[in-house]
C-alpha cells in the first residue's frame, strides 16, 4: 500500500514539475542546421501580426518603430490586412502571435501556409503569452518553421510575457494568482526587451548569423495534442450575443478569425467557433454572453476597468 502510495505521489510530482519546465530535449528536426547565412543589410522589413487584446499589435508596433529608427523602411499591420502577395520584395518578414492553447492559433500557421513563396527572405517570429512559462518557445518556433517551410531563412526567435487575455483564469471577484502577478507588464524591461531584439535581428543579417531553434519535448506541448479547445468548450455554455446591449458596431465579427458571429442574425456559430475569447474580450458594450461552470464570464475591457487597470504604453507610440 505504501509503496502504491509512494508511486502515485512520485507519479504527481514528475507530472507537476513537466508540465511547469520545459525539459530540454529536442525533438523537432532542425531547420536552419547551419546558422551561417549570406550577410545583408536590412532596407525594408515587414512586422506583420495577429492580436486580439493588443498586446502583440503593441509588441508589433513598437518592434516596426525601432527598425524605422534605424532607417529600414517598414511595412506593419494586422495579418488580415495585408495581401499575403505584397511581401514579396522584402529583406526581412517578421510574424507575431499570442499564444492560444500552448501554441500559435491555427488561423495564423494556416495564413503562414498562405504565403506566396519566400525564396531567401530573412524570417522571424514572436509571441506574446500570459500563461505559466512551458511552451511559448514551441509556439514561437511554430511560427518560424511555418516561414521557413514557405522559404524563409530563419533569423530570430523572442517571447514576451503580458498579464494573460484569458477571461477563464479571472472573474468579478476573483483572479488567479499567475494573471495578478503579471499585472503591470509589459514595463519599460518588456520594452527595452522589444526594442532590443529589433536591434540584434538587424545586427543578425548584417553579420550573416541565422538562428538554429528546435522545439522543446514539455507536457504542455504533450497536451497540444489531445486538442485542448475542445476540451475548454466542454465547460463553455450560453454562448451569444445579448439583443438589448449589443451596439452594431461589428467589431466582435472583425475580431473573429473563423467568421463563426452573424451580427445580422446576432447569432454565433458554436460548434466553428475556436474559443479565442475576441469577442468577449473587445466588446464595448459588454453585449457577448458566455457562461463557464454556471458563472457568467466578464471579458478583457471589463476586467481592466473592474481592477482599474491599465497598459503604459511605450514612449514611442
Ligand atoms: C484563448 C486564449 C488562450 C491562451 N492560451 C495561452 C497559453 O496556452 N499559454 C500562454 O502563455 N498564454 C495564453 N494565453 C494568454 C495570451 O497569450 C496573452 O494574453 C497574449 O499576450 C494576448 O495577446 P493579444 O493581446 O495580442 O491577443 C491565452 C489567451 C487566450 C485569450
Amino acid at each position: 500500500m505504501n509503496q502504491r502510495r509512494k508511486f502515485l505521489k512520485t507519479a504527481g510530482q514528475l507530472t507537476f514539475a513537466l508540465s511547469l519546465a520545459p525539459v530540454g530535449c529536442k525533438y523537432m528536426r532542425v531547420i536552419s542546421a547551419d546558422s551561417r547565412i549570406a550577410p545583408r543589410k536590412v532596407n525594408r522589413a515587414a512586422v506583420l501580426w495577429y492580436s486580439q487584446t493588443g498586446y502583440t499589435r503593441r509588441t508589433g508596433r513598437l518592434l516596426a518603430r525601432t527598425m524605422e529608427k534605424a532607417g529600414v523602411k517598414t511595412l506593419s499591420g494586422e495579418v488580415r490586412e495585408i495581401n499575403p502577395q505584397e511581401l514579396a520584395d522584402f529583406d526581412l518578414l517578421i510574424v507575431g502571435s499570442p499564444v492560444f492553447y500552448y501554441d500559435a492559433p491555427e488561423f495564423v500557421r494556416n495564413w503562414i501556409e498562405s504565403l506566396p513563396k519566400l525564396n531567401g527572405t530573412l524570417v522571424a517570429s514572436f509571441v506574446t503569452f500570459g500563461g505559466p512559462e512551458g511552451n511559448q518557445h514551441n509556439a514561437a518556433c511554430s511560427i518560424l518553421d511555418g516561414l521557413a517551410e514557405r522559404g524563409g531563412i530563419p533569423l530570430g526567435l523572442e517571447t514576451f510575457m503580458n498579464m494573460a487575455a484569458y477571461p477563464l483564469s479571472w472573474s468579478e471577484d476573483s483572479v488567479s494568482d499567475n494573471v495578478w502577478h503579471a499585472r503591470h507588464l509589459p514595463d519599460e524591461a518588456t520594452y527595452e526587451r522589444i526594442r532590443a531584439y529589433a536591434r540584434h535581428l538587424l545586427a543578425a543579417a548584417e553579420q550573416g548569423r541565422g538562428v538554429e531553434y528546435s522545439k522543446k519535448l514539455t507536457m504542455r506541448e504533450l497536451v497540444t495534442f489531445i486538442n485542448p479547445i475542445w476540451w475548454t468548450k466542454l465547460s463553455i455554455s450560453n454562448h451569444s450575443i445579448d439583443a438589448e446591449k449589443c451596439i452594431a458596431c461589428g467589431l466582435c465579427e472583425a475580431k473573429c478569425p473563423v467568421h463563426a458571429i452573424d451580427l445580422s442574425k446576432l447569432s454565433i456559430d458554436t460548434q466553428a467557433c475556436v474559443l479565442c475569447f475576441g469577442c468577449l474580450n473587445n466588446c464595448p458594450a459588454c453585449a457577448v454572453h458566455m457562461e463557464a461552470g454556471g458563472k457568467t464570464l466578464i471579458g478583457y475591457q471589463e476586467f481592466m476597468k473592474i481592477k482599474n487597470l491599465s497598459i503604459i504604453e511605450p514612449a514611442e507610440l
